[in-house]
């Protein structure tokens, strides 16, 4: 037995950057509202509300491991087989799974750069290499280098759309030319973790795209749109063998029966979910609005934040932002990005931001 060695772990373990949650808002200091973590500001719906009240009584049994309920409720509301369908603990779990059952050490796993930010991290674990390729000057995707970049180690790639942090997107066109030239071989997974937010039109559906498409699989998530965060459910839709790899690789009971209750009604009561969506959508635009008549030059976004490209003054922003009452997420020496929230926290933002315009 070898001194002080204590259990062995896998190498692939050191140096794996930890994932940052955004920052909470103070508690007990002035008002403060947390715009760092893309979550949806609006507290659960009442029928929803009432489904995880009831789910609650039981939860000293197992939830139904197939997710029977939810499975169903998927496959009519999106029009695919229940084989195609995968769920799993957030788009996040689901998106782990994918690695594990693509990509080991040896392997490449390609996204563009800065995207969402677990991407490495659950490439590393896996043992597989990160190829990260920038984002272009406008923010968005650089589908002709992604495609440049495929090697015959290639096993997964990440399209991110709209992509995180930035909200850009990729439309129809790029992207049916980019599928063209990935080798069959290779998954391309859309993360599609705020499609409900999209208004641009040719922003692609990736459930539409994947249909005659083997290779693709498309992940979503019941946290951003529908307001389930703490609740841990997302789902992939994905040709067999990868929907079926899915099933395999995914952690047993990880979805619990509180998370599978309400997302079914939470799709049951998507009139009124969209509404709040649109609600979002509106306060965006003013948001953005706002911002460029600032003098700020932030990319379009589809999603439900906005990014600003602040180099070297990202932190003293985000500092300035909380002293306003506003959590936001920075990502040191590159930019911030902030949630849209609720319209008073949107409010509080947008003078921070003037504030801090004006001093530069
Ligand atoms: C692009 C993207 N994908 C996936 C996720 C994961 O969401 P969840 O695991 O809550 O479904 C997030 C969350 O921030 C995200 O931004």
């Amino acid at each position: 037995m070898s001194e002080n060695s204590g259990p062995k772990l896998r190498a692939e373990l050191d140096g794996i950057p930890t994932y940052k949650p955004g920052k909470p808002a103070a508690a007990g200091g002035p008002v403060a509202y947390k715009l760092s973590s893309n979550e949806n500001p609006y507290p659960p719906l009442p029928g929803v509300m009432e489904q995880v009240t009831a789910a609650a009584g039981s939860f000293n049994r197992y939830p139904d491991m197939a997710c029977t309920g939810l499975m169903n409720e998927l496959s009519d509301r999106f029009g695919v087989p229940l084989t195609h369908l995968a769920t799993g603990t957030g788009s996040v779990g689901v998106a782990q799974s994918l690695i594990q059952a693509t990509s080991g050490p040896g392997d490449e796993v390609m996204y563009a750069w800065r995207s969402f930010e677990a991407y490495p991290i659950i490439t590393q674990i896996s043992g597989a290499t990160s190829v990260k390729v920038p984002l272009t000057a406008g923010e968005v995707h650089d589908l002709d280098a992604m495609a440049a970049a495929i090697t015959d180690r290639t096993r997964l790639i990440f399209v991110c759309n709209p992509n995180n942090p930035t909200g850009t997107v990729v439309r129809r066109a790029e992207l049916e030319r980019f599928l063209d030239r990935v080798p069959s071989d290779v998954l391309v997974v859309l993360d599609e973790a705020y499609r409900e937010f999209i208004r641009d039109t040719e922003v692609p559906d990736g459930i539409e795209i994947y249909r005659d498409r083997p290779n693709v699989c498309v992940l979503r998530t019941f946290s951003k749109a529908y307001g389930l965060a703490g609740l841990r459910v997302g789902f992939a839709v994905a040709h067999e063998p990868v929907a079926a790899a899915l099933r395999k690789t995914a952690v047993p009971f990880g979805v619990s029966q509180l998370a599978q209750d309400a997302a079914v009604a939470s799709l049951r009561a998507e009139d009124k979910l969209l509404g709040r969506v649109g609600s979002l959508v509106t306060e965006r635009t003013r948001v953005l609005e706002t911002l460029r008549g600032q003098g700020w030059t932030v990319p379009e976004t589809q999603a439900n934040f906005v990014w600003l490209r602040l180099g070297e003054r990202t932190v003293d922003f985000a500092a300035a932002c909380e002293k306003a009452g506003v959590v936001v997420r920075p990502f040191p020496g590159e930019g911030v990005r902030v949630t849209i929230g609720e319209d008073e926290a949107n409010d509080l933002f947008l003078g921070a931001a003037e504030a801090f315009r004006k001093e530069l």
